[in-house]
């Protein structure tokens, strides 16, 4: 080759040898129209027993079988009509978004521990489709309302109708798991609230949903204050909910608190906490009990952005107090109790480290979410088996915070980056774990089917932090795309 040739060529020669490569990474992270969840990333059994994989590919258990019951009459039967339209918010403010029976957020679900609970789902007008998914509620698969993996999505025109028991007392919130990022930040969300058995109800017992609208806070859909009516001397418990992307902190003015409760699952001996805030991740839930002061004053419970309510009589005045610095920490919070099972006995180990880089998904070039260094769709699928003592690390080396969410499942928090909890058990199905941040966790695989482990800052479970729990034996028939148009997050 003579050296002017050679100078022209050295270029394009160069060129390809960055843009092959580049060309087969993209080609690489294209994922297909329509797939199965089934078929995504590579099985992880954790050390344990792989026996089920072949099960899985010869006709076990689908997921459409696991139905709660079909024919017992229901206690408590509600029908949520979602339609896009325009929400008209307590506050005054009206925005284009999507509601259930013509609110955001849409009606509270109560149930008593026991009752059959059915909801029939109908889509009046809802273009990309709907479902409901019941966060923090361990029911059985079929019921778990997560497109392409548990249902079909709901087509404008069409219903579906869930049944589950409500087996478990506390505070959980519904929403759509249906392009979710979008649908649930745009108002397809509730609350689901199931008391204990019998018994009278607490004095005042006030649900908060914490929801930001079009870029303002709200309590129920209100920003600003908010009066709760109690009588001074009275007990009261407020169920806060984090419906939101991000962190939310909230604190108390005028008493001491005790949280009662963590993603619907009572704590231990709660000590009554002053100067100190609580966390919500995103998804997550704490019940808080106080007594309003006797002396005539009011509670305020600040949510952060000037939104609170004020808890007392009719006319009673709170001073608002700073946002403390310190926080609540479940880790040591309250006295140790049994869990129910040995998470030094697991039979399975799994790890889901958290990070970032650049490259592609689906196409779109960016810096994304990595889980155990692979990116979306390749990413691990947890295979367990009924029965089996899991535990699992949670680390995030990614830059920045993410509230890790594990669908029909409630897990124990063993450690945090290596101090052991001492506390009250910490069960949770939201768990903010930061940047820099280790977790190691344990659960009872107690639940077959296949279930979504993600981020609940939805958009970044879009952008591919996302997994799954298998079941040996269980597949799905549904798929992502396809002729369901199943986008669930
Ligand atoms: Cu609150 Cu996978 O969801
Ligand atoms: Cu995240």
């Amino acid at each position: 080759m003579k050296r002017r040739q050679w100078r022209a060529a050295a270029p394009v020669a160069a060129a390809l040898a960055i843009l092959g490569p580049l060309g087969w990474w993209w080609q690489g992270s294209l994922t297909p129209d329509t797939y199965s969840v089934m078929d995504m990333g590579h099985p992880d059994y954790g050390g344990g027993d792989r026996t089920g994989h072949a099960a899985m590919h010869h006709g076990g258990a689908t997921v459409t079988a696991l139905t709660g019951p079909r024919d017992r009459p229901a206690d408590v039967s509600v029908t949520l009509v979602a339609r896009a339209e325009q929400i008209h918010l307590p506050d005054g403010r009206s925005l284009a978004g999507y509601t259930l029976n013509h609110a955001s957020p849409g009606p509270e679900i109560r149930a008593r521990q026991g009752q059959l609970v059915e909801v029939r789902l109908v889509n009046e007008s809802v273009p990309d489709g709907v479902t409901l998914h019941w966060h923090g509620y361990d029911v059985p698969n079929a019921e778990d309302g997560v497109a392409g993996v548990t249902q079909d999505a709901v087509a404008p025109g069409a219903d579906h109708v869930y049944r589950f028991v409500a087996a478990d007392a506390g505070t959980y919130w519904y929403h759509s798991h249906q392009v979710s990022h979008e649908q649930v930040r745009l108002g397809l969300f509730g609350a689901l609230v199931v008391g204990p058995p019998s018994g009278p109800p607490a004095a005042v017992d006030h649900l908060a949903l914490v929801h930001t609208y079009a870029g303002r806070r709200t309590i129920a859909g209100r920003s600003g204050e908010t009066r709760v009516v109690a009588a001074s001397g009275s007990t009261v418990r407020v169920r806060l909910v984090n419906t939101d992307q991000g962190t939310v902190r909230a604190w108390l003015s005028n008493a001491a608190y005790r949280v009662v409760a963590v993603d619907g699952r009572d704590t231990t001996a709660p000590p009554p906490v002053t100067g100190a805030a609580l966390v919500l991740p995103a998804g997550g839930r704490a019940d808080v009990e106080f007594a309003v002061p006797d002396t005539g004053g009011a509670v305020r419970v600040d949510v952060g952005a000037g939104t609170a309510l004020v808890v007392g009589p009719e006319g009673a005045a709170a001073s608002a107090t700073v946002e403390p610095k310190a926080s609540v920490d479940p880790l040591s919070y309250g006295a140790p109790a049994p869990i129910g099972f040995d998470p030094g006995a697991a039979t399975r180990r799994f790890e889901y480290r958290i990070g970032r880089r650049p490259g592609f998904l689906d196409g779109r070039p960016g810096l994304w979410w990595t889980i155990n260094g692979r990116m979306y769709p390749d990413v691990p699928m947890y295979m367990v088996s009924g029965g089996d003592v899991v535990r699992m690390t949670i680390a995030n080396s990614s830059g920045e915070t993410h509230p890790m969410h594990l669908h029909g499942h409630h897990a124990v928090v063993l450690s945090r980056n290596g101090v052991a909890a001492t506390g009250s058990p910490w069960w949770t199905d939201s768990l903010e774990v930061a940047d820099g941040e280790t977790y190691e966790i344990a659960f009872l695989a107690d639940n077959p089917g296949v279930w979504v482990d993600h981020c609940h800052n939805l958009p970044h479970a879009a952008e591919g932090l996302l997994a799954h729990l298998a079941y040996t034996g269980v597949t799905t028939p549904f798929r992502i795309g396809g002729d369901g148009h199943n986008h669930p997050e």
